[in-house]
């Protein structure tokens, strides 16, 4: 079980340009890892492959023992939907929904809201949300949303979570709210945590870092 890439190569464009260069990973389930380098050093790149959502260009990706790309469109998408937790930099909390209505979105999609009510109004009181159910995002703080978009993506019990910069738009009491959330499911759910940050204070609070410079991991 875990995640694992073995020679994994991504390049875009033509002539091809190549961001990932013969990569190799391994991360067991129940991990916390970092992957941390500069802008432009091919970490959202590289968590895309990690999370399925991009194919490699070369190289094998497995998850959980399985190549996902060798998956029907319907399978990868029900893996995905069952199994893994996205968190993106930018949120993106629909506009007219209420914020446990955002949380139980991926319920919704398999007709678990009901089912998932009472654990996501557990997971707002657990991130300092509790009576702000019926708040739209607007009517939020930056760090409320992130904290909504974190429960939201919790909300199926994934296995594994892959979070690109979730502090990136925080000031540094909310960084570390959610630095501590992240290490709470980790240690408690014992989920699969992948963490994208360019920060090091952050990548030091995982139990492993992964380097890229320049598209190659360095010790
Ligand atoms: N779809 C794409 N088409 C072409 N080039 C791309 C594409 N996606 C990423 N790149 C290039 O690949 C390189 C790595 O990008 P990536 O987004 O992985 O970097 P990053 O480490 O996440 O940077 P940041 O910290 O700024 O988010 C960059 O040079 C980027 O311009
Ligand atoms: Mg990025």
């Amino acid at each position: 079980m875990g995640l694992s890439i073995h020679h994994v190569n991504k390049s875009f464009g033509e002539p091809p340009h190549r961001v990932l260069k013969d990569i190799n990973i391994d991360i067991d389930s129940g991990e916390f890892v970092a992957i941390s380098g500069k802008s432009g050093s091919g970490k959202t790149t590289l968590l895309y492959i990690l999370s399925t959502l991009d194919d490699p260009t070369s190289g094998e990706v497995k998850i959980d023992g399985v190549n996902p790309y060798t998956m029907s469109t319907k399978d990868i998408h029900e893996f995905r939907n069952a199994h893994i937790g996205f968190i993106f930099q930018f949120h993106y909390l629909l506009p007219e929904l209420s914020a446990i209505e955002n949380i139980l979105l991926p319920a919704r999609k398999h007709d678990l809201h009901r089912q998932k009510y009472s654990r996501a109004e557990e997971l707002m009181n657990q991130f300092g949300l509790t009576n702000k159910n019926d708040r739209l995002p607007s009517q939020l703080s930056g760090g409320e949303q992130q904290r909504v978009a974190i429960a939201r993506s919790l909300i199926m019990e994934p296995k594994y979570l892959f979070a690109d910069e979730p502090t990136g738009n925080l000031d540094s009491a909310n960084g570390l709210v959610v630095m501590d959330l992240l290490k709470k499911i980790n240690r408690e759910q014992q989920t699969t945590v992948v963490l994208v940050t360019h920060e090091t204070d952050y990548a030091e609070m995982t139990s492993r870092i992964i380097n890229l410079v320049d598209g190659e991991v360095v010790p």
